[in-house]
């Protein structure tokens, strides 16, 4: 077990990458779990609104509200000062107007004191994500899966299925980091969609059930300690009778960093023909 023993900033985040070096994320909810976590060596710590489902018991993310995002980050903050804290916007705080999103975002940033904030977005959302990095916050912009549009999406289901399905989320998160989105995370993507998408940008990518190629890999903490019933089938469940939460984390962090998660078997496939449609248009 390595804990951290300095600051993991954003830059630490592009050095990995350069170096290429992966690096792993964990959700995290609570003050006790932050703490284990950074003496387990979890550099990046999402306080994602999964904690709506894991936390609350909602079916969905939907019904979380933006102060009980801010009490759950701001207790993961003082849980661990030296992870990177990256605190999530959830459904209704963003999507209404520009003004009203920022101060949103700017009382979560205040409040809670996270390093990042993480919003679920599109190549629509290219001016707000403009407006967030002229105020100086980092925003990782969250594409593929996007759980706050479940209606829309009709279920959770792997997106870029479609060569021009891949191709749009591709574009999308392009056109968002050059709005000065700071990373990005992709959720239950293709890993020829990831691939495309790392070679295509110069600014870190984080897999969420998105193949080897992503710069880091994240997973929701309740899913690796097999707390939750039905896991999504990328994740690798570490937990266990006499395996003990730090265990588990370490072990997450030392298969990010060598390569062996994401593994073959955790991978959402393209059928052949769009996957070659795909490839060939890149
Ligand atoms: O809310 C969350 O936990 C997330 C991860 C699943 C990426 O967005």
């Amino acid at each position: 077990m390595n804990p951290l023993t300095k600051k993991f900033t954003l830059a630490d985040l592009r050095g990995a990458r350069s170096a290429r070096r992966k690096v792993a994320m964990l959700t995290c909810y609570d003050f006790t779990t932050a703490r284990i976590m950074q003496s387990a060596g979890v550099p990046m710590l999402l306080v994602g609104d999964s904690a709506a489902n894991v936390i609350l018991g909602h079916e969905t993310t939907l019904p979380v509200p933006l102060s009980f995002m801010i009490e759950l980050t701001a207790a993961v903050r003082r849980g661990a000062p030296l992870s990177l804290v990256i605190g999530d916007m959830p459904f209704g705080s963003y999507q209404g107007s520009v003004g009203r999103a920022i101060e949103n975002v700017c009382d979560m940033v205040k409040l809670s004191g996270c390093d990042c904030v993480k919003l679920e977005v599109g190549a629509t959302h290219a001016r707000l994500i403009r407006r967030l990095a002229d105020a100086g916050i980092a925003v990782m912009a969250h594409l593929g899966l996007r759980p706050q549009s479940v209606g829309l999406l009709g279920g959770y289901r792997f997106q870029g299925r479609t060569a021009a399905e891949a191709t749009a989320i591709v574009d999308g998160a392009a056109t968002l980091i050059d709005a000065g989105a700071a990373a990005i995370l992709l959720e239950a993507v293709p890993p020829e969609l990831s691939a495309a998408l790392v070679a295509k940008i110069d600014a870190p990518v984080i897999g969420c059930g998105a193949g080897p190629a992503c710069d880091g890999a994240v997973v929701v903490i309740h899913d690796l300690m097999g707390l939750s019933p039905k896991p999504p089938r990328f994740v690798p469940v570490l937990g266990g009778p006499g395996k003990s939460l730090a265990e588990c984390c370490s072990t997450f962090v030392d298969r990010v960093a060598d390569g062996t998660y994401p593994a073959t078997e955790h991978d959402y496939v393209m059928p052949v023909d769009e996957k070659s449609r795909f490839l060939s248009e890149k």
